[in-house]
Parts: C-alpha cells; structure tokens; sequence
C-alpha cells in the first residue's frame, strides 16, 4: 500500500478527493490531512476537513496548516466553492478535533517515522504553503518522501490565462515546491480539464437514497452550477483527479519536463513555466505534466469509488 498525506483547502472537490481517498484504502495508507488557506479560509476549511473526515469514517488525524500564503495577500474562491466551502451542503456536526502543537512537526514526524524503507506520497491539492514550509523547515523529509502528486498548475490557467488558482494563490510556495529535488507530479489544468463528470453523473449520485452520496451529489451539483460551467458538459473535479492518479496511474498520460513559476506581480504571475519544447538541454527535467487520461475510466473509477462509501 501506498502512505498517503493529503494537504487540502475543502473545497468541493478537496471533499470529492478526500471521498476517493476513503474509499481506496484497499491501495493507500492514510497518514493524515492537513489543511490550508485557499478556498476558504484556514478556519472554515479546517471545520469542514474535521466533518468530511468524520462523515467518510477517516480516523485519521486532521492538522490545521497556514492561514495564508507566504507572501500574498489571501484570496479565496468562494464564488465556486460558497461562503462555507461546501457550497450549500450541511454535514453532520462532529466532536472530531485538530491535533494540536506544531503543524509542520507532526507532518515532518509522520513522514519520518515510517519504518526504513518506506516512504510518503505526498498529495497537495491546494496552495502549496504548507508543503514549501515542510521542505524548507525539516529538509530532511526529502529522503523519505516517494513524490509529490499535486494538484495545480498547467499550460493555462483558470485563475487567470495563464495561472490556476492554487499556484496563483502562493506562487513563491509553489516555487520552493517545483524547485525541490522531490519528484513530483504536476496533476494540472491539462489533464483535469480533460475530465470530469456529466450533469446526468452528478444527477444520479444526488438522487441516491444513501445520505453520503446524497450529500457529495448536492455538493456537485453547486459546483456545477458556478460561473465556470455555464457552457460546460463536464464538471470538472480537479483535486481528485490528483488522487486517482495516486490509485490509478495507468489511465494517465504525461510528459517529463522543466517547471519553473513566475513570481512577479505582472499578468502571468503563478503561472507554470513549463519547458515543453526542452529548450534548454541541460535543464533538469524532473516534473511528470499529465495531459492526458482516459476519460471513460475515470469516470467508472471515480463513480465506483464514490458509490463504494
Ligand atoms: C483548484 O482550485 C481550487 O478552487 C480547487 O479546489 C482546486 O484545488 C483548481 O484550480
Ligand atoms: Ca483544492
């Protein structure tokens, strides 16, 4: 099994990505869940991080990460994501609470604890503060970290052209990220755009009599309705598009290549740099872009999953 921490901002589909997780326990081994500023902020994603873990029966424990990027002023996206996170959709109150004391130190404990010869696959589908302060804090991570499949970036943006959201949002994190010698895998806008669910998915999961679909079914359908779909077929569920690709590798496709991050405060701030013509010939080549998937199995996977909860 692969040890799995997820670092998430939930977010709606944060919750459908920690949805796939739990019902993929059979492949992973769930360390923990941390969270960060991003959608919403640190305090509502943390809220609905503890009732998410506690509705999908995760025991496992839920630290709460930076309330914001390193840099940056804040921004959230709770024009797709509403003033909760969840859009409308109320989970059942829980006594579940967050571990307290130091963040980065229980991560960094988690990480190295594992018996020799084990490692982290680190799952990051939210700005990358916390994880840009784990390698620079404890360095020592790096070694005993498998990869980081993280969910942002692409050769476009959404946040604007040319930057996604959770690079735009901490874009000197995401750098320190890129720039680590930790492979990583860069599950961006080329990819996630790439799939998704369909109005008639999203529909029958709402309508299922069990409470748990119901609810991430309701979720959807509030996600669907934002301004991003207005003209879309699919609804695209990017964040756990990075955690099938932690269970399900073989329906990827994806490229070796250079990603660098622009940190200016001009139009293409946060935006992903890739290297995708391999200009420079001596220029390190250590991020896996996805950018492609079949579209059909994700579907039966991710549907499969959810109805497994
Ligand atoms: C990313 O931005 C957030 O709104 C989503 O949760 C996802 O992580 C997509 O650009
Ligand atoms: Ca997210």
């Amino acid at each position: 099994k692969k040890n799995v921490w997820i670092d998430c901002d939930p977010g709606i589909d944060d919750a459908i990505a920690l949805a796939a997780l739990a019902a993929s326990q059979d492949l992973v081994n769930i360390h923990g869940i941390s969270t960060v500023a991003g959608n919403q902020t640190i305090e509502r994603v943390t809220t609905n991080a503890l009732k998410l873990a506690s509705f999908l029966k995760l025991n496992v424990p839920v630290v709460k990460g930076a309330e914001g990027p390193l840099i940056r002023a804040k921004e959230d996206a709770g024009h797709v994501h509403g003033t909760t996170g969840l859009g409308n959709t109320v989970l059942p109150d829980t006594d579940k609470t967050i571990v307290e004391g130091n963040t980065l130190q229980f991560v960094r404990d988690s990480i190295m604890d594992l018996p020799e010869g084990e490692s982290m696959t680190l799952v990051p589908v939210g700005p990358l503060t916390n994880i840009a302060l784990l390698l620079k804090v404890f360095p020592e991570v790096t070694e005993k970290i498998d990869e980081i499949v993280l969910m942002g970036g692409g050769t476009f943006g959404n946040r604007t052209p040319t930057a996604e959201f959770n690079i735009w949002g901490d874009p000197e994190a995401a750098k320190i990220v890129f720039d680590s010698a930790v492979p990583k895998v860069m599950c961006g806008l080329d990819v996630t755009h790439k799939c998704g669910l369909t109005r008639q998915q999203v529909e029958d999961i709402y309508k299922s009599d069990q409470d748990i679909q119901h609810k991430f079914g309701d979720m959807l359908n509030f996600y669907f309705d934002s301004p991003a779909y207005i003209n879309s077929e699919l609804v695209h569920i990017h964040d756990a598009v990075a955690v099938l690709y932690v269970t399900n590798p073989e329906i990827f496709t994806g490229i070796k290549v250079n990603v660098d991050v622009d940190c200016t405060d001009d139009i293409n701030r946060g935006m992903t740099v890739c290297d995708l013509r391999h200009t420079a010939p001596d220029i390190k080549r250590d991020v896996l872009l996805l950018n492609d998937i079949e579209v059909d199995k994700f579907q039966d996977i991710l549907l499969a999953k959810l109805n497994n909860l």
